[in-house]
């Protein structure tokens, strides 16, 4: 799992959904690296890329909704790294598409994907937690 809990924001509900995140890129990264031919894990990939694509604008949406809620001031900065971010996956998706369920465009749309994840989760999205802390609403939002 490369999950960590340092990378706990101590918000049940976005931590779950950050936990969920991982365990989903984790396996299609599975499925993309296993020994199956490519037309075997079409569907596979196909299933995981449409979960992605919705739980990462659900995940999103709660996640800015907790930021304005506390505050939070660097949130425009935020919400533009989540929809560049939605506008990226939906982009690979319709190339995905259109080039006929293409191996090598989705090989490198799971390593960036993860690369991404453990980026904007580690750095990022902690900035969060540093400032409901320091603010002392962490506690009131659990
Ligand atoms: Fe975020």
């Amino acid at each position: 799992m490369l999950w960590k809990d340092k990378y706990e924001l101590g918000v049940p509900v976005i931590d779950a959904q950050h936990k969920e995140l991982f365990k989903r890129v984790e396996s299609f990264l599975q499925i993309l690296r296993s020994g199956d031919s490519w037309d075997e894990k079409v569907p596979k990939i196909n299933e995981t890329l449409e979960f992605m694509k919705k739980y990462v604008v659900e995940h999103f949406r709660d996640e800015e909704e907790y930021q304005r809620n506390i505050n939070y001031p660097r949130y425009e900065a935020h919400k533009q790294i989540h929809d560049s971010m939605v506008n990226y996956v939906q982009d690979v998706s319709k190339q995905y598409e259109q080039s006929n369920n293409n191996e090598y465009l989705m090989q490198q749309f799971g390593g960036k994907l993860l690369a991404w994840l453990i980026n904007h989760v580690a750095a990022e999205d902690q900035l969060i937690a540093d400032y409901a802390i320091k603010k002392g609403m962490r506690d009131n939002d659990r």
